[in-house]
């Protein structure tokens, strides 16, 4: 089981990856150790080039298998590339230089990944990873759209530093992000692109004084697991997060209090195809918040709480677009639920315990009940947060189709 992505089960699935002639050859290493841990069957296949900036020799034992790089090679019976087209259920291209996605749009087939390309009917999952200007370039964006438009899905590059030393887009995505991708192409799970969704997370803090605040035990893990899910599956994403971890691939927004996260969901909501509130939203916050910082005294100090501003029922969304509450409850979970999803219009519920050890609030594991207006949609046991991320996006993907 992979650490970055817990639960994640690769057996019995053949990957090939393919590594071209870039700088970011070196971190295909990276994704190449996920996988297998995983415990995927890799084969790798390099460019010429690709093995001017790295030898296949640590690719050969991390994958225990010899690496193809070139087939005009005597011995290698000049068909390396259709046997590995044939073999492979998809064809990952980490990283895929300008030059190389070129080719692959045109239908080029000069050297062994290109060939295998134009040879597998394997899915196609391109990682890019180059210069800023390089990948702005018309060319470029022309080339990646008719790769997308022929079915293949394309991990978009990080912003950050860059080789020349400026900070861009064009870095080579994560490789955690790279291998979730991967997963959902071979799981048949990508079916999120085209999507824009917005997700909330962690607990809101409402303030008393200057330095404290009314708060809860939320860590904000189970948005951003839901998060990561539907970035891997191909989703545009914003996270609303009082946690913010600069995670990659997603539009983070950091707030503080109930009213600052209803302030921010107003306009990505708008135009979101699916709204999941995962946040633990304060219910309370200080009729007053003090200017200065409470001094300590002996006696009784009474904080006088006001109801804060109902996020979902402020929700405005658009005709058809998915609404999605959690309830988080240590008693009578699902009746309450049930009564949630019904006042607040939702289209779905996740109910979960709480207040149990090793799962829920704060804990890298959740188990969850997912229900809509009629019925029980799916029991999910204790699960990683990952996993039940899943879930919940499988069971939000099936009540769009149902509600097309
Ligand atoms: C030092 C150096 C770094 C390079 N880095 C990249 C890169 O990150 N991305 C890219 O698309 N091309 C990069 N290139 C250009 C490619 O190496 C060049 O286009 C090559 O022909 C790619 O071959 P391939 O696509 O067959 O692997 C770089 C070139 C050099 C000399």
């Amino acid at each position: 089981m992979s650490s970055f992505l817990p639960g994640l089960d690769l057996r019995e699935r053949r990957v090939a990856m393919a590594v071209c002639g870039g700088i970011a050859a070196y971190k295909a290493i990276d994704v190449l150790r996920i996988l297998t841990e995983a415990g995927a069957e890799v084969r790798v296949s390099m460019t010429p080039e690709a093995q001017r900036f790295i030898r296949p020799l640590t690719f050969e034992a991390l994958s225990d298998q010899p690496v193809l790089s070139d087939w005009l090679e005597p011995g290698a019976g000049g068909e390396a590339h259709i046997r590995l087209s044939e073999w492979a259920e998809i064809l990952l291209i980490v990283p895929a230089t300008a030059n190389t996605i070129a080719k692959l749009a045109l239908g080029l087939a000069d050297e062994i990944v290109s060939g295998t390309a134009l040879a597998t009917r394997a899915p196609l999952l391109l990682a890019p990873a180059m210069n800023d200007v390089m990948l702005v370039h018309p060319r470029t964006e022309e080339h990646l759209t008719t790769l997308r438009e022929r079915g293949a899905c394309v991990v978009a590059p990080a912003v950050g530093r860059l080789a020349s030393g400026k900070v861009g887009a064009g870095r080579l995505a994560a490789p955690e992000r790279i291998v979730a991708a991967a997963e959902a192409v071979l799981q048949g799970r990508r079916r999120l692109e085209g999507w824009r969704v917005v997700i909330t997370a962690g607990g809101t803090r409402e303030a008393i004084d200057p330095v404290r605040y009314l708060g809860n035990f939320s860590s904000g893990k189970m948005g951003r697991a839901l998060a990561q899910v539907a970035e891997a599956r191909g989703a545009q994403v914003t996270l609303i997060t009082t946690l913010p971890t600069g995670l990659e691939g997603l539009n983070e927004i950091a707030v503080g209090s109930a009213q600052e996260m209803l302030a921010a969901l107003e306009q990505p909501a708008r135009e979101a195809d699916a709204v999941l509130m995962a946040a633990a939203v304060a219910d309370y916050r200080a009729a007053e918040v003090a200017p200065a910082k409470i001094k300590r005294r002996q006696e009784r100090l009474e904080l006088g709480l006001v109801p804060t501003a109902d996020l979902l029922a402020g929700l405005r969304l658009r005709p058809g677009a998915l609404k999605v509450g959690f309830a988080a409850e240590t008693e009578d979970l699902i009746e309450r639920a049930r009564e949630k999803l019904r006042v607040k219009r939702l289209d779905l519920i996740v109910a979960n315990p709480v207040g149990l050890d090793g799962q829920g609030l704060g804990s890298d594991f959740n188990a969850a009940t997912i229900l809509d207006a009629h019925r029980v949609i799916a029991e999910i046991p204790r699960r990683s947060k990952w996993e039940v991320a899943q879930r919940i996006w499988d069971a939000v993907e099936a009540a769009r189709a149902g509600s097309r």
